[in-house]
């Protein structure tokens, strides 16, 4: 397999070859293609502003990136013979899950932390028709339920620790560096949860590297919150000891204090000589609220990525000549409660009003009416 296949196939008019994860098919699962469940996914947009690439995740058909795992967890489980699928979720996996089960025909049940779930991601999981269950508790204590239930009950799991899930993602690299003519940045930076996607990013580096579909190895940043952020405090002490935490945090998606896949996420951080950083809510709903007027908008938790550039620009371990790509990981509309509350304002139907307010606006803002 080389780089001229993926090339081609980006080209190309099929189903598989458009779907950003099955374009790679060959190494991301041995299946006859006639088995795939694709909405297609992936093949998302990469953005350049001020000198920093986004890579927006939040373009997948439901919203995030976590599509690009679903759509191999959910034609293994068919080929499985599965006949329910099940995970715990801050609301993301949720609805993915249940979008890629509908479409095959398959049960969902999702777990989510009552309360905590973003109105958006709630609407979508219920809106495909997934069974959800509040749990009493947090997201670490639904991850518990959910890995007891499907052991108990004999439901597939599509949460990350599902190796399949990982598998797909892998391919948000995968393409980035496609985007980018296969010429790597010198730094990917992903936000940190559950730390699937550190996982997965690591295991693509590899593999690119291996493969010899790049010649140059990025570095991992990855991003938690300050109140979510069981990594860092782990990869301060180099990995020492595994933390968990009681999670708090504004980016409800990365309210998650007692991540699933940290051996996996440490692998990844070690074989890329990756970094972890933490940033607190306001650092990091700064960020957002920037990447909104920039006229992209992405959800809390991806904004992490930019205030993680910020934070590790001024600290000189990125400087400002090096090549970053941010990995936002979800859509600006999955949690409509966290945008700033901007510029509106109730008028009569009466041009006098219109009036009124853009001369008021004309003598206070030097940029004028217009
Ligand atoms: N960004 C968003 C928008 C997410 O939804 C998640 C995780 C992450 C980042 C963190 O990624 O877990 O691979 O480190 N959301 C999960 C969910 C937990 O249930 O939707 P991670």
């Amino acid at each position: 397999m080389t780089t001229d296949l993926f090339d081609q196939r980006r080209v190309s008019r099929k189903l598989i070859d458009l779907s950003g994860v099955w374009r790679f098919r060959e190494a991301v699962l041995d299946v006859n293609e006639s088995q795939i469940i694709t909405h297609p996914e992936g093949a998302t947009r990469m953005y350049e502003r001020d000198g920093i690439f986004f890579k927006h995740e939040g373009e997948n058909p439901t919203g995030s990136f976590k599509d690009r795992g679903m759509t191999v967890a959910i034609t293994q489980a068919v080929r499985e013979g599965a006949r329910a699928v099940a995970c715990a979720s801050t609301g993301n996996t949720s609805a993915s899950a249940a979008a890629y089960a509908a479409q095959a025909g398959l049960r969902a049940i999702v777990f989510i932390p009552s309360g905590k779930v973003a109105t958006g991601k709630l609407a979508q999981t219920l809106a495909y028709g997934a069974l959800c269950l509040q749990v009493r508790g947090d997201f670490d204590a639904a991850m518990r339920l959910v890995l007891e239930a499907s052991q108990k009950l004999g439901i597939y799991l599509v949460n990350s620790i599902n190796p399949f899930r990982i598998e797909g993602q892998k391919t948000i690299v995968w393409e980035l560096l496609q985007d980018l003519e296969w010429n790597p940045p010198d730094w990917i930076v992903v936000p940190a949860g559950n730390l699937g996607n550190t996982s997965a990013f690591g295991k693509a580096l590899v593999e690119a590297r291996d493969a010899g579909w790049i010649s140059k190895m990025p570095r991992l940043a990855a991003i938690q919150a300050a109140g979510a952020n069981p990594f860092y405090r782990s990869f301060r002490e180099n990995f020492a000891q595994r933390h968990r935490v009681a999670a708090e945090t504004v980016a409800s998606a990365i309210r998650i204090g007692d991540p699933v896949s940290y051996d996996k996420a440490v692998a990844s951080i070690r074989a890329t000589n990756g970094v972890v950083e933490e940033v607190t809510d306001d650092e990091l709903m700064i960020a957002k609220r920037d990447i909104d007027r920039m006229g992209i908008g992405c959800e809390p938790a991806s904004a992490t990525t930019l205030a993680g550039v910020r934070k590790l620009r001024a600290a000189g371990v990125m400087r400002d000549s090096d090549r970053i790509v941010c990995v936002l990981t979800g859509h600006l509309l999955k949690d409509p409660d966290a945008i700033a509350k901007g510029d509106i304002i109730e008028i009569e139907p009466d041009i006098r009003a219109v009036e009124k307010i853009l001369h008021h606006r004309a003598t206070e803002d030097t940029e004028g009416p217009l």
